[in-house]
């Protein structure tokens, strides 16, 4: 991603707004958590399958979820109650890209994601909405391909958008040829946090090698982009790893 202005400007912006931010994270709960599904049972299942519809804002964000409440005891040594979870900058993020109106049709020819509308509904032709699909598909499916998440591989199966069904992939094995790089960063992380000697600054380092991958393969595929979205998507990023990396050890 060559595409950033200086590295500099933007960690200095970064910074000062989060630390307003980390001191009161823990009091934040992305919206509609409580409502997600927290466990694969809470999901449709058809012939053994899980299918999750991650066009709708509640089954996407519930992939967090489960991710979150799996990985928990991994970071139980760091703090209790899964605060030091360094993967809840992600449904934070998506959070935000909701209560935002981020997710709605920009386009404004469908109810897509409006309040007078289906306020729940993903636009396919939202740029957020297709970057986080990215960013909350390859996590979730890489963790069920390394093992972490009590189900097999083939167990589970996202549904696609009602059109541009071409651009994303939709399982482990598909998204696994789609993007090995990407998943492998991923799996990478995964295995690094099963270390019983895995430290949280270099937690943090296979977390952010994860994400650069996710974006850097996928952003072409998102809709409509601009310098503005990137910068944001960054600075958003680069807040939510300096708020965790703030309440502990830099
Ligand atoms: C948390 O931060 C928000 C936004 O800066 C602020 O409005 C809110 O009062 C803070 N909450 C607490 C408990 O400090
Ligand atoms: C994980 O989910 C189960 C079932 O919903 C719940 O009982 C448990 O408290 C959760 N664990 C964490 C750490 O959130």
């Amino acid at each position: 991603m060559a595409v950033l202005p200086s590295w500099v400007h933007i960690l200095v912006g970064c910074f000062s707004a989060s630390l307003a931010w980390a001191s009161n994270l823990s009091a934040l709960e992305p919206p509609l958590w409580k409502e997600s599904p927290g466990q694969f049972s809470d999901y449709r299942v058809e012939n053994g399958v899980y299918i999750v519809d991650p066009w709708v804002f509640p089954e996407r964000m519930g992939l967090y979820k489960i991710l979150l409440n799996q990985t928990a005891r991994y970071f139980e040594k760091f703090a209790p109650e899964n605060e030091q979870n360094i993967l809840w900058g992600l449904p934070l993020q998506h959070g935000w890209q909701y209560s935002s109106g981020r997710l709605a049709d920009p386009t404004r020819t469908t109810s897509c994601g409006y309040a007078s509308g289906d306020k729940l509904c993903i636009s396919v032709d939202s740029w957020w909405g297709d970057l986080n699909y990215f960013l909350s598909s390859l996590p979730f499916l890489a963790a069920v391909d390394s093992g972490i998440m009590g189900i097999s591989s083939g167990q589970v199966r996202l549904l696609p958008p009602p059109k541009d069904e071409k651009k994303f992939c939709y399982d482990v094995s598909s998204c696994h040829s789609s993007y090995p790089e990407t998943m492998n960063k991923w799996n990478a992380f995964y295995q690094y946090m099963q270390s019983p000697s895995s430290k949280f600054n270099d937690l943090l380092k296979y977390l952010w090698d994860a994400h650069t991958s996710t974006l850097d393969h996928t952003a072409a595929r998102a809709s409509t982009k601009s310098w503005g979205h990137f910068f944001l998507l960054f600075c958003n990023l680069i807040c939510l790893m300096i708020a965790f990396c703030h309440q502990t050890v830099c």
